[in-house]
């Protein structure tokens, strides 16, 4: 019910301009952001490799509206990149193409994200392309797959709440893709998208068993913590995670095929419990400034979220 509120907003400059007027919102969205540079992602990712979980950072930022903004973007990740090698912190990075001129010109933008790839490719390092809204999935493949011609080193994001996710991820693990699967955090209109939780929950389930009888395609995650399987389930859902668990004892898959991925600050006691209990684990770390519209999306994504927000205004 409160979902597409909260998407609406994260959209919404007015609302930006308001919320992030409140040094109240900025504490709250420091429950699922580690900090404003690259130093406080870092110690974050840290504390997280030191309890066995790796990492992927995302430095805040998506539809810049000129190209400066655009290079500044990719000059940032290829920086931070080196500061991830000299601090052997065990973390690969997730880009957003919007932040790197999706929407001011594809060439310019495969042209700034290439730098990203290639120094990561130097650094035995990897680079994952989230996944935006439906707007922009053709144009992410497009620009993926561009990359994906010359670099390995380079992934996807897939959700699960669009209909045409499953052709696109069976034709992604046949050109043996590193795919993130995900259900899907963007407000999307019913001819693109299940509106029912049930029915993005179900397909889910299928096109994970589906990635994980593919999982073989590649080798297995070397030890450096670095470069991904080609199956990485993002998802904090129990009954996920069950059907996950469940599909590979029954297909005796083991655990170096795939790995599962978690939001920083959110659902850390399950986190734990699955790399305590062996598992590769990953949580992605966003660090910045340009916090607002990813703290909305995880507003939309849990009510209690939203009415912990209201009671903290209320008291200040
Ligand atoms: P679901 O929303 O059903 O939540 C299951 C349970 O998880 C909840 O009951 C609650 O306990 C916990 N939970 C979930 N969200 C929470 C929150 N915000 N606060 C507190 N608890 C919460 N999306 C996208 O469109 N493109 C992308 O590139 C990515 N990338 C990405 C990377 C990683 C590593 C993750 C984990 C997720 C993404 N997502 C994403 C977001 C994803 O699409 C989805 O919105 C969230 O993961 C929430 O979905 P769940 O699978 O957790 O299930």
């Amino acid at each position: 019910m409160l979902r597409s509120p909260f998407l609406y907003l994260s959209n919404a400059g007015w609302a930006r301009r308001l919320v992030t007027r409140f040094p109240i919102a900025r504490r709250m969205a420091s429950r699922f952001v580690a900090g404003e540079t690259p130093a406080d992602a870092i110690a974050a990712i840290r504390a997280l490799n030191a309890r066995g979980i790796n990492a992927t950072l995302d430095h805040l930022g998506e539809s810049v509206t000129n190209q400066a903004e655009a290079v500044r973007a990719a000059d940032d990740y290829v920086h931070v990149l080196g500061e991830i090698h000299a601090s052997a912190a065990r973390s690969n990075v997730s880009i957003k193409l919007t932040q790197f001129g999706l929407d001011l010109d594809q060439d310019f933008c495969v042209r700034n994200a290439r730098r990203v790839v290639e120094q990561a490719r130097q650094l035995d390092n990897f680079v994952r392309i989230d996944m935006e809204d439906s707007f922009h999935t053709d144009d992410t493949l497009a620009v993926f797959r561009k990359l994906h011609q010359d670099y390995e080193n380079v992934g996807l994001v897939l959700q699960a709440y669009l209909y045409r996710t499953q052709a696109d991820l069976e034709a992604l693990v046949a050109e043996s893709t590193r795919i993130r699967l995900c259900k899907g955090a963007y407000q999307e209109p019913p001819d693109k998208a299940f509106p029912r939780k049930a029915d993005v929950d179900a397909n889910y389930v299928r096109l994970a068993q589906l990635l994980l009888d593919n999982a073989r395609k590649l080798a297995p995650a070397p030890e450096s913590g670095l470069v991904p399987p080609l199956a990485a389930l993002a998802t904090h859902d129990e009954k996920m995670i069950s059907a996950i668990q469940a599909h590979v004892a029954a297909t005796a898959l083991p655990r170096t095929y795939f790995e599962y991925q978690m939001l920083y600050g959110i659902r850390r006691d399950l986190q734990q419990r699955l790399a305590a209990g062996g598992n590769a684990v990953r949580v992605y770390v966003p660090y910045g400034t340009e916090w607002y519209p990813y703290f909305m999306r995880r507003l939309a994504e849990r009510p209690a979220n939203v009415w912990f927000l209201l009671s903290n205004l209320a008291r200040n």
